[in-house]
């Protein structure tokens, strides 16, 4: 049987909305196509004081011009910029970006990943900072990974669906509709150092253990959570002795991801309650971020709150 492709699975959906999605996927073709040739360090950082790779500050600048060039995007907040960028006053939709994520496996040529979230909701203006809405307000949210091939999952606030891109056609071609978490869960990946995890939370990760979940940890987060799609199970950056909010960014990496599994029948939290109710309050902000099988967040957030 054909395969439908991305236009084609588009088709019903808001028609600007369906030409972002469209845009972005043409854009992540260029980056894939960029990878060979752009392995370096730059020697700027971003406002996380992290080294930028050549290609977080390239796939960064070719976002802003393609999205620019839409005509759709009214703000546009990126992992790798130091302020919100107004692209169009008229813009229908507020995107928030992590362009080039897991930039640190470049080098050993592992998995990195684009993360995309969609707004049709107005940031507001708190005193000096403008703010995004609730991870829950987003429409659409988006990952590419770039790996044995490069691969797409979005969901439009309902359903997740998979595509691969085949470069012969040079289309996305449907690989998975309506995808939800495998049960029984699988595999766990956890970031941050062992001995800097919280007592409680390594009671929770010894359970995971005995329970027989394999260990998945590659260090972007795209791809290590791609394995709790596969094969069920979860994926999380916990509270660190001496870094309380963890390390992933609410806006640029936890948001989206949330809104996905959250559809994919999973469920996110920080510990507490879903990542999407957390009010933003700042553009760098960071959270614990735990998203995968219902009864394994249900056990964590029990243990965490014991
Ligand atoms: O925030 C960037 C990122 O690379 C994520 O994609 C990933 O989950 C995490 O950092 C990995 O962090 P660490 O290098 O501490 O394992």
């Amino acid at each position: 049987m054909r395969k439908i492709d991305l236009k084609e699975h588009l088709i019903g959906v808001e028609e600007e909305l369906a030409s972002l999605i469209l845009r972005i996927s043409d854009t992540t073709v260029r980056i894939e196509e960029r990878l060979p040739y752009m392995r370096n360090m730059a020697k700027t950082s971003n406002i996380y004081g992290e080294l930028q790779s050549a290609m977080d500050v390239w796939t960064d600048g070719l976002f802003i011009n393609e999205l620019m060039k839409s005509g759709l995007i009214k703000i546009y907040a990126s992992e790798e910029g130091k302020d919100l960028l107004t692209l169009n006053y008229r813009g229908k939709y507020n995107i928030v970006c992590d362009p080039f994520d897991g930039s640190s496996n470049l080098p050993s040529n592992n998995l990195v990943a684009t993360i995309i979230g969609v707004y049709d909701k107005d940031c507001v203006v708190k005193g000096k900072e403008i703010l995004f809405p609730r991870g829950k307000d987003q429409i659409a949210s988006m990952y590419f990974l770039y790996g044995p091939v490069l691969s797409m999952i979005y969901t439009i606030g309902k359903d997740v669906h998979e595509f691969i891109y085949r470069p012969a056609e040079k289309k996305f071609i449907l690989e998975n509709e309506n995808i939800t978490l495998p049960e029984p869960p699988k595999v766990y990946g956890i970031g941050g150092l062992r001995k800097k995890w919280l007592p409680k939370f390594r009671k929770f990760v010894e359970e995971l253990e005995e329970k027989g979940l394999k260990q998945r940890y590659g260090g972007a987060l795209g791809g290590d959570w791609q394995q709790v799609v596969k094969y069920g199970g979860i994926f999380g950056y916990p509270a660190l002795e001496g870094n309380p909010n963890g390390k992933l960014r609410v806006l640029f990496e936890a948001f989206p991801i949330a809104f996905i599994a959250e559809q994919a029948g999973g469920t996110s939290s920080n510990g507490e309650y879903s990542i999407l109710e957390i009010q933003p309050e700042k553009l760098d902000q960071r959270t614990p971020f735990f998203v995968g099988n219902k009864d394994l967040i249900e056990r964590l957030e029990e243990i965490l709150q014991s």
